[in-house]
């Protein structure tokens, strides 16, 4: 088992650049399984959770090149389209391979993801839109077999905006014959992403990043280029973490409109961010402002920083609430921010976070992956040294965390214990 020890207590300053995004990069991944030729990913961050995918591909047959930063994918000589339960309980997004796999070889037999730490996370609505498409789709002893003729275009409404299925939808969709309408589609820059891959691939695609997606079926798709959009996620964390420590850091390499929500929110709490084509500075003085959070879909305030903002708010001045709306179990991180010193009250889906001056470091253990981000950040700011536990739940999604914390000044070493 890893574990970061970190000594709080000092500002982050300097420069650092971001990596392609874990959740643009899982479905784009995904999409090699459309083509017989070529796909050439660049920007591709090394992660666990990509490690994971580029592993459950080459079992089906994917041939994979890396080369540094890029992937080469060719799915022309595929030898199995089943993705085991082995892959799929370690990284649910492997049910991304269900869809295209359905739409290129008419099959597919797929464990569904179980649960996680997280919520339930059930993906009935990726079964209910490829079963709108006309596939035949069972669920048997905990997998997911699907086949299909030539998938037929069609209009779908997801129940509520899911991010992988309108992912999974849209790559079923750009074979099928005829025109898909995807109605409430999720509106996430990785979305976007996915989307301009496909469309480099030959997919006809117009209203990715807005509420109704239009396909136009084709044939077939070609090999293309892509590289891999940066890590929205992984830059708030980072600028959350220059907030906290009241430091001055820019992030190079990034996408400022992506994470507009989370900027307006740093400024609410008394950051001074300024951004411009490509980058991003944060700089902070004086004890952080409480603030009210809600989770929703994007572009609205992300899930997947709330618990980095969790954070912050356990040692601003006054009292925040931060509201969950879209999963119903993430609020792991609180029991491990109030052994740190933080006052946290649960209301429902609505934590009630009381500033403290100051946080204590302490030894703490990660859960999943964005609470050991939060986890990480507060030790950051805490006095004295700290420790966090199960850092695999880390590495599935920051790449070389320590090595950017350090660029930037923090006391932090990994120990393999
Ligand atoms: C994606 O998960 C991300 N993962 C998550 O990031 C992110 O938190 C989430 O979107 C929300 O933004 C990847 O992109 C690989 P959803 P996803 O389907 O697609 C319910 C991280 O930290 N739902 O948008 O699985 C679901 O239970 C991870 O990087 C159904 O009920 O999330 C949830 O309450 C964590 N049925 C809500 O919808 C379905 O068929 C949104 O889930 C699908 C979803």
């Amino acid at each position: 088992m890893q574990k970061l020890k970190i000594r709080g207590g000092r500002r982050l300053v300097g420069e650092i650049r971001a990596s392609g995004a874990k959740n643009a990069a899982l479905p784009i991944l995904c999409a090699s399984l459309l083509t017989a030729q070529d796909l050439r990913l660049t920007n591709v961050p090394d992660l666990a959770d990509v490690r994971t995918m580029l592993k459950l591909l080459e079992g089906m047959g994917v041939k994979v090149v890396r080369e540094g930063d890029a992937v080469v994918l060719n799915a022309g000589a595929l030898t199995s389209t089943v993705a085991p339960y082995e892959f799929v309980k370690t990284m649910r997004a492997s049910i991304l391979t269900l869809c295209p796999l359905v739409a290129r070889f008419g099959s597919a037999r797929v464990s569904l993801p179980g649960g996680c730490a997280i919520g339930a996370r059930p993906v009935d609505q990726h079964i209910k839109g490829l079963r709108a498409l006309g596939a035949t789709v069972e669920i048997d002893h905990g997998y997911v077999d699907a086949t299909a003729g030539r998938l037929k275009g069609a209009r779908i409404f997801t129940d509520m905006v899911t991010v992988t299925g309108t992912e999974n939808l849209m790559m079923a969709a750009v074979l099928a014959e005829g025109k898909t309408i995807i109605e409430n589609a999720a509106r996430e820059p990785e979305v976007v992403d996915l989307a301009e891959c496909l469309s480099r691939m030959g997919a006809r695609i117009t209203g990715a990043g807005s509420p109704t997606i239009e396909i136009e079926g084709v044939e077939s798709l070609h090999g293309a280029e892509h590289a891999i959009v940066a890590d929205r996620i992984e830059v708030g964390s980072y600028l959350c973490a220059a907030a906290v420590t009241q430091g001055d850091v820019i992030v190079t390499g990034c996408v400022p409109h992506d994470l507009e929500a989370v900027t307006m929110k740093l400024r609410e709490m008394g950051a001074e961010v300024v951004t411009g084509e490509d980058w991003m500075r944060l700089r902070m003085t004086g004890r952080p402002k409480a603030v009210k959070i809600r989770t929703v879909p994007h572009p609205g305030f992300p899930t997947d920083m709330q618990a980095q903002f969790m954070a912050i708010a356990a040692v601003a001045d006054g009292v925040s609430e931060i509201t969950e709306t879209i999963f119903e179990n993430r609020f792991m991180h609180v029991p491990e921010l109030e052994r740190m010193g933080a006052h946290i009250r649960i209301n429902g889906n609505t934590a009630v976070v009381s500033g403290v001056e100051e946080l204590e470091g302490a030894s703490v253990m990660a859960t999943d992956l964005r609470a050991s981000a939060s986890l990480v950040i507060a030790a950051l700011a805490a006095q004295g040294e700290s420790t966090v536990d199960r850092l695999y739940h880390l590495d599935r999604g920051y790449e070389r965390m320590e090595e950017k914390l350090r660029a930037l000044g923090a006391d932090v070493e990994r120990i393999r214990s």
